[in-house]
């Protein structure tokens, strides 16, 4: 099987965490290397929860530190669901590992332009390594074969009324990727708000037994509490694992092209996804953006990577 390149941008966060754990050994995927924006929480704890997890994983995959601010507003941070730490929940042994010297943006500057192959661009976070890495070197977009990120919303938001957390924290850069002329497929909050980690869901995938099973049982302890206090459902939204799981087996998600245009004007929509669904506009498609999600096979695919774990 050709596996498909990817480099995976995240700020782990506990459903990046997930994604994390899905992508490290689907046959499916090859990653290069895994960039870390500041998010969830800051870069400097979203940094060695990249590496936590790779350690206690035994995943020898790099990991770039980039970003620890957007490219024009203030940062902002989701502590109400994340913690302190970013990864509240889990006890890690002490870590060994340390991220490369090297900077997010010019990895994957430098992993696209050597690429052979076109490299497919996933991001879990806010966008901003990837906004920046297009405004350096823009020789880098041919090389860039999709985008598939979790982000935006044609709904609800969840950070404010308008937006979705991973486009308010920095919607400039989300601008800039969503205007490189890439092909974008966006799944956003209406279809991971489908996959509520209910307890049985919990149960389940707490039941295969091995270490990967037993992180997630600990992170989704925190994720779905936290989930429920602020948004009062009773399984928290596994958002990040799904464009993985999407790369993975791509009938998971149903999408439709639509024109998006990111708001970075206005006052009480910043970060707004604008999702022209019905064709108002008549302008061109800009996005796959996903409308639906076929629930039992996501669960069914994040048991899989689940159990590659031993
Ligand atoms: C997104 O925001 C973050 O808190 C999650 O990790 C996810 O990427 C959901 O809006
Ligand atoms: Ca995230």
């Amino acid at each position: 099987m050709k596996r498909r390149k990817i480099i995976l941008d995240c700020d782990p966060g506990h459903d990046d965490a997930v994604a994390i754990m899905l992508a490290g050994r689907a046959p499916e995927l090859e990653i290069l290397g895994i960039t870390v924006v500041s998010g969830n929480q800051t870069i400097e704890k979203t940094s060695p929860n990249a590496l936590n997890v790779l350690q206690y994983l035994e995943l020898d995959i790099p990991v770039y530190a980039g970003c620890g601010q957007p490219m024009v507003r203030k940062r902002i941070h989701a502590a109400d669901i994340h913690g302190s730490s970013g990864l509240d929940g889990p006890v890690f042994p002490e870590l060994k590992r340390t991220v490369e010297e090297e900077h997010a943006v010019t990895f994957i500057i430098r992993s696209l332009l050597s690429s052979e192959e076109a490299v497919t661009m996933v991001t879990t976070g806010p966008m901003t390594n990837l906004a920046m890495a297009m405004r350096m070197n823009p020789g880098i977009l041919d090389k860039i074969e999709r985008i598939v990120l979790m982000g935006g919303s044609y709904g609800n938001g969840n950070i404010t009324p308008a937006a979705e957390f991973n486009i308010a924290a920095d919607a400039e850069a989300a601008y800039v990727c969503f205007n490189s002329g890439r092909p974008i497929t966006m799944a956003g909050l209406d279809v991971t708000r489908k996959a509520l980690c209910f307890p049985e869901i919990v149960e389940r995938m707490g039941r295969i037994g091995n270490k990967a099973s037993k992180l997630f049982v600990d992170l989704m302890g925190h994720f779905c509490r936290t989930q429920k206090e602020v948004f009062g459902w009773e399984g928290g939204p596994l958002h990040d694992p799904v464009p993985v799981a999407y790369l993975i087996d791509p009938d998971i998600l149903k999408t439709k092209a639509m024109n998006v245009e990111i708001d970075i004007r206005s006052e009480q929509s910043y970060g707004r996804t604008n999702c022209d669904y019905f064709g108002y506009l008549h302008r061109e498609a800009t996005a796959d953006v996903a409308v639906d999600i076929q629930v039992e096979r996501f669960w069914d695919c994040i048991e899989s990577g689940l159990r590659r774990y031993g």
